[in-house]
């Protein structure tokens, strides 16, 4: 009996791996590959498996591209999930489930609350909300959805990862996006959380867990630079009317997580305090990839 993981190669799984392994649990983690959550034999599947508790971290995280293939988001991040919510509920077993802070509009200046309405922009962001909403139609008995915000690790493709390669591969400045406000949220804190929800008494329901504090992406690269030993001034602001992105990204998306603080689990860091403690980790895979080619 042990933990099940769904998307087993993305950045959040694998640091979820990295937990479990030091925490002396037993795990399994499928790829796309191995469990496919959009098919319907996916639900026979993770059932054959018995565990003991799920996490659902397999999405369509595409956010541009989902514009042109809403069918290919909507059939992972909406009918997948709730194939993985019918499996939990026919085991009777807890899942958690990763959801996002695309679920709102961005039209605000306070952080959006649990209950706050919800209002996607984006063709990702209405497909992770519909996963919700069926997750919350069948097991809502059993089911804790996480909402984060803009993760980044050592693992796979992210905005950290991109601007650290930038830093150290060349000398050119950069044009960073200074009107969208969020929380950089580091992978594998949130991995940590994961395994502490799952010790907690916490009842399921909805959660907004991101790392503390609010940045633009503009003062997140800088950090990044800072943080890394390179030259700030290299980074610079602009707007989001400058910069050509498909879909629609909120301009305000920073979420409330007093609910999970007030659950006893452990208070995730400051968002510079994270990204301090990752930056070591995060050049040097770096820079090994960027060796490798
Ligand atoms: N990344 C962010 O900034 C962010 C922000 C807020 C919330 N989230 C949420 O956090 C969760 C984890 O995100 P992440 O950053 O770890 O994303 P990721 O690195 O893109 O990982 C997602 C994984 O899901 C897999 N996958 C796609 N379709 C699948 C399917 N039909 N069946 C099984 N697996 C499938 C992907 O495989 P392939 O790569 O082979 O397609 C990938 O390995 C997601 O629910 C995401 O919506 C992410």
């Amino acid at each position: 009996m042990s933990w099940l993981i769904t998307g087993g190669s993305g950045q959040l799984a694998l640091c979820l791996t990295d937990s479990l392994t030091r925490e002396g649990q037993a795990f399994t983690s499928l790829s796309k590959r191995e469990l496919d959550i959009s098919t319907t034999d996916s639900v026979s599947k993770i059932v054959g498996q018995s565990p003991r508790i799920i996490v659902n971290c397999a999405a369509y995280t595409a956010v541009d591209k989902a514009e042109s293939k809403p069918d290919s988001a909507q059939t992972v991040n909406t009918l997948g999930a709730k194939n993985v919510a019918i499996a939990a509920k026919e085991l009777g077993v807890p899942l958690i489930h990763i959801s996002t802070d695309y679920v709102f509009s961005g039209e605000s200046s306070i952080p959006w609350q649990i209950n706050s309405p919800t209002q996607p922009r984006t063709t990702y962001g209405k497909t992770k909300l519909s996963g919700e909403r069926e997750i919350n139609n069948i097991y809502p008995e059993g089911t804790f959805i996480l909402r984060t915000a803009w993760l980044y690790s050592r693992y796979g493709t992210n905005f950290a990862k991109s601007i650290l390669r930038k830093a150290i591969t060349s000398g050119d400045a950069l044009k960073v996006v200074n009107d969208q406000i969020g929380q950089p949220t580091l992978a594998s804190e949130l991995a940590d959380q994961i395994f502490y929800l799952s010790k907690s008494q916490a009842n399921p329901g909805t959660y907004h867990v991101t790392n503390g504090g609010e940045a633009s992406w503009y003062e997140f690269a800088r950090e990044i630079f800072l943080l890394s030993g390179h030259d700030p001034s290299r980074v610079n602001p602009i707007s989001s009317s400058e910069y050509e992105s498909v879909a629609h990204r909120p301009k305000y998306s920073v979420l409330d997580n007093s609910v999970w603080d007030s659950k006893g689990l452990p208070r995730m860091s400051d968002w510079e305090d994270a990204l301090n403690r990752a930056i070591p980790e995060i050049r040097d895979q770096v820079e090994r990839e960027a060796h490798n080619g």
